[in-house]
């Protein structure tokens, strides 16, 4: 492509993503199509030839677009949501451009010390201790393997151990587990340990499990706790899981995936209550900071923990050591580097952390307003406290019933909501956290969502 060239399309895309960041309540959240759909309707083999780029910029908007799932539309709200505002877009375009490897400090100055500053800033803005490392990574799961491997290290086991146990909650992601088992951890010394009726770990069967894996001659070696579980957005006691962890010299690395930058905000700062006596922490920036995919954080108490899980410094990586000079592949897998930090800098300048707090408010206030509205409904119980912006609902109909009413609801492609199961019961996930979602968008999922309890013939109400 020449620069003409490049100007041309260029222009075409922005104008396209323009449009598509205006319009986006008019696309359905979720396509229709059927598995397999794309692969059949695309060539089986590559191009030898160059194919016009206006017909790829074609094919883009009439294959792939229908075909994908909205995240960025304001009712997603499976799973947990998410966004990709202009200015995260403008950076991603522009750090393409620059096409950095962030591997050493000479490889990218810029890109190893923006990561540094903004990381730095945003430590600040959750309150973390001072002199806490940070590395961006792609996803919340890598960071917490790099954590559980770093606990392994540090426990003085640097291979795969019989013995080495690790605790998390029974409401835990299954990155978790995921992460121990590539770690080496055997599947049965994850232990998952009951909740109380807020789905808080309890602590004293936290205790007595590490206790009695002691007296087996097992390793306990790490303990995971969550703030803001992925079920139903509960806040594990971090303070005294590291009170316990202290007494028993395990590692804590806490999940803060999803809830961890309401911290940015002083009225949720006691959210992150305890983690700075913490080993390491994970928050995602591309959950709920307003940054796209894919941007999580892995902070650590002591950067030569990760070093030494993941110092490996071959010949020709070898640089003059300046003290300043950061090479971030010392301190984690990957050795190249996307220039992430670019679209987070773009992100926290381009709203400031004022703003960025009062959206994350916004949305919890509604989140809270919109469980008012479903408690106060006879035929709706809420069925999970109410902390973040995760409302987690049921018709108290059967199981079946609400299966029937997500599945009416998700059809539609006007709104996304999630399943899961609560105490052996079905539940409705409601997430909201997309940059675009207002207060018509909440009124009229919850409106989507009583229509189709009644066309569904599901008012308890009415018949009693
Ligand atoms: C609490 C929590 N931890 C970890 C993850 C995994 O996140 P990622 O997709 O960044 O690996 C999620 C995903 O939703 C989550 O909710």
């Amino acid at each position: 492509m020449t620069p003409e060239e490049f100007r041309t399309y260029g222009y075409a895309a922005i104008d396209w993503i323009s449009h598509f960041l205006e319009h986006t309540r008019e696309y359905p959240v979720l396509p229709e199509t059927s598995p397999g759909e794309l692969v059949d309707r695309l060539p089986r083999q590559g191009p030898e030839l160059p194919e016009p780029f206006d017909q790829i910029l074609e094919d883009f908007e009439r294959e792939i677009v229908p075909r994908s799932t909205h995240w960025n539309h304001p009712r997603f709200m499976g799973y947990f949501a998410n966004s990709s505002p202009g200015e995260g877009i403008i950076a991603e375009m522009l750090a393409a451009a620059l096409n950095p490897n962030g591997m050493l400090w000479k490889s990218s100055p810029a890109a190893t010390e923006l990561e540094q500053v903004t990381l730095d800033w945003l430590r600040q803005w959750m309150g973390l201790p001072e002199g806490w490392f940070g590395q961006i990574l792609d996803t919340a799961s890598t960071s917490t393997f790099h954590a559980i491997v770093a606990a392994r290290v540090h426990k003085g086991h640097k291979c795969s151990d019989a013995t080495l146990t690790l605790y998390a909650s029974k409401h835990a992601h299954s990155s978790i587990e995921k992460g121990a088992m590539a770690a080496g951890i055997a599947r049965e010394n994850v232990r998952l340990i009951d909740v109380d009726e807020e789905f808080r770990m309890r602590v004293d069967l936290l205790e007595a499990a590490i206790v009695a894996d002691l007296a087996e001659g097992k390793v306990p070696f790490c303990v995971i706790p969550t703030v803001g579980t992925t079920s139903v957005a509960s806040i594990d006691p971090v303070r005294e899981v590291v009170a316990i962890a202290r007494r028993h010299g395990l590692w804590v690395h806490v999940d803060c995936a999803y809830g961890g930058s309401t911290a940015i905000d002083e009225r949720y700062r006691h959210f992150l209550d305890g983690v700075d006596g913490a080993d390491s922490m994970v928050v995602n920036p591309h959950k709920w900071l307003f940054v796209p995919m894919d941007l999580s954080v892995l902070y650590c108490r002591n950067r030569e923990w990760l070093g030494d899980a993941f110092s490996l410094v071959p010949e020709y990586l070898r640089t003059t050591g300046d003290e300043r000079a950061l090479n971030y592949h010392e301190y984690g897998l990957p050795l190249g580097r996307r220039f992430r930090s670019l679209k987070l800098w773009f992100t926290m300048r381009g709203y400031g952390r004022v703003k960025l707090a009062a959206m994350i408010h916004e949305q919890i206030v509604a989140a809270k307003n919109l469980a008012a509205q479903i408690a106060a409904h006879p035929d709706f119980e809420i069925c999970a406290p109410v902390h973040f912006s995760l409302v987690v609902f049921r018709h108290r109909r059967s199981d079946e019933f609400n299966q029937s009413l997500l599945d009416a609801v998700n059809e539609t492609g006007e709104a996304l909501l999630s399943p899961n199961v609560l105490a052996g019961r079905k539940v409705i996930r409601l997430a909201i956290g997309n940059i675009q979602t207002n207060a018509a968008d909440l009124a009229a999922v919850w409106a989507l969502v009583q229509e189709k309890a009644s066309e569904l013939g599901g008012s308890i109400s009415r018949e009693g």
